[in-house]
């Protein structure tokens, strides 16, 4: 059988169809759909949009938000992991990243990688890259310790 990858990823195994996934994980893809419309990205016009859900079942989204001093920018998943956190809420159990780029999926950058890993406590969480629209959807299924192997922790710092 002929084995067709995309971005590093192996359709059909860790490939899926939108339709095929849980509900609760369709709704956070929404959730990071909608939000990816607020994103202010005058200078890469990429807009991306995230979602965590938290372990009480709570949808916190955030978009890109950039800056004329770029190294000021803001990625969609800090946006989307500071609000929670600022709101009492750091038990993350998914996240869903929605951007749109013809030859792949859009997943978290080394940074954003590295600041979901300081959440997960050890047990890691499912991460899910999308696209807004091309129908029929298709969703990369990984998860943040798969994007991030050996990561850091400063296990002083707990
Ligand atoms: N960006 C995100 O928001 N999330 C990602 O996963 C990749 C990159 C943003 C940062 C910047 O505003 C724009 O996309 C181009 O890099």
């Amino acid at each position: 059988m002929t084995q067709v990858f995309i971005n590093g990823a192996r359709d059909g195994l860790n490939v899926r169809e939108f339709d095929s996934l849980d509900p609760a994980i369709q709704e956070l893809i929404h959730a990071a759909t909608e939000a990816r419309k607020q994103a202010y990205c005058p200078y890469s016009n990429f807009a991306v949009g995230a979602a965590l859900r938290t372990s009480d079942g709570t949808i916190y989204s955030g978009c890109n938000i950039e800056n004329g001093a770029y190294a000021t920018c803001i990625c969609a998943e800090r946006t989307a992991a500071v609000k929670a956190i600022s709101e009492g809420k750091r038990d993350f159990v998914a996240c869903a990243v929605v951007a749109q780029q013809d030859n792949g999926f859009t997943t978290p950058c080394g940074v954003c990688r590295q600041f979901l890993s300081e959440f997960v406590n050890g047990k890691d969480i499912p991460l899910y890259a999308a696209k807004p629209s091309n129908l029929p959807l298709r969703v990369l299924c990984t998860s943040v310790l798969q994007l991030l192997p050996n990561s850091f922790s400063f296990s002083n710092g707990k």
